[in-house]
């Protein structure tokens, strides 16, 4: 979902104005709003649940790169939807979720607001996008050169069986 807003996000911004470009953007915060509410369900799960071990050969600096950037991508996950809320809010612009929720303001009208939520709305997908290089990268590091078992226990079913192994 998130790496489809990225495409979205983009085409939205530079689309020409036109009732097209309103709806483009409906549906990018329309579905910001779904990933907010998605990710804080995630994060709930994860601070409540075990999760899998990472594997034996892991060196410390590994386990500790892998922790720092998964919990980034979670600071950035919840700051990006934060964000343009925060823009549509100080642009104070009337907005339906679908069509149909009304999404209250979270914060006041104010152009120079909407201006600095708007570098952070940016500058935070540039920093997504730096992070999940890195991300995507060790996946397939894993999967083709390590040959572990981390891409492919995010199969569903997969920690069901990895956790009854463990008990
Ligand atoms: C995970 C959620 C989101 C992602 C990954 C995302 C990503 C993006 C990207 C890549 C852009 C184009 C680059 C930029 O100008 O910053 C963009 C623009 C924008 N997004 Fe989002 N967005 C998300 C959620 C939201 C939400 C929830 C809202 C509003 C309720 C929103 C409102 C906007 C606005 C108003 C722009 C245009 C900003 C401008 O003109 O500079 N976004 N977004
Ligand atoms: C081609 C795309 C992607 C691949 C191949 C991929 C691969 C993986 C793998 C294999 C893991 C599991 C690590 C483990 O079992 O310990 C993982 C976890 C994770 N991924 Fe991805 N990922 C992708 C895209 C994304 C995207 C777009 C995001 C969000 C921006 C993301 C955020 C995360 C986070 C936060 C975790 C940690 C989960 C946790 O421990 O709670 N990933 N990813």
């Amino acid at each position: 979902m998130i790496l489809g807003m990225f495409a979205l996000g983009w085409i939205a911004v530079n689309y020409p104005m036109s009732p097209t470009k309103i709806k483009l953007f409906v549906w990018h915060k329309s579905i910001g709003i779904t990933i907010l509410i998605l990710v804080l369900l995630r994060i709930a799960w994860r601070l409540t649940d075990r999760t899998p071990a990472l594997p034996n050969h892991m060196q410390t600096w590994e386990r500790r790169l892998a922790h720092t950037s998964h919990a980034l991508m979670y600071v950035a996950m919840v700051m990006m939807p934060l964000s343009g809320w925060v823009i549509n809010s100080a642009a104070n612009f009337p907005l339906r979720l679908y069509g149909l929720i009304r999404l209250p303001n979270i914060a006041p009208a104010d152009k120079a607001l909407q201006s600095q939520a708007e570098l952070v709305h940016m500058t935070l997908f540039w920093i997504l996008v730096a992070l999940l290089l890195l991300h995507i990268g060790a996946a397939f590091w894993h999967h083709l050169k390590l040959r572990d078992q981390i891409l492919t226990r995010m199969l569903p079913g997969t920690t069901r069986r990895l956790r009854k192994a463990a008990d």
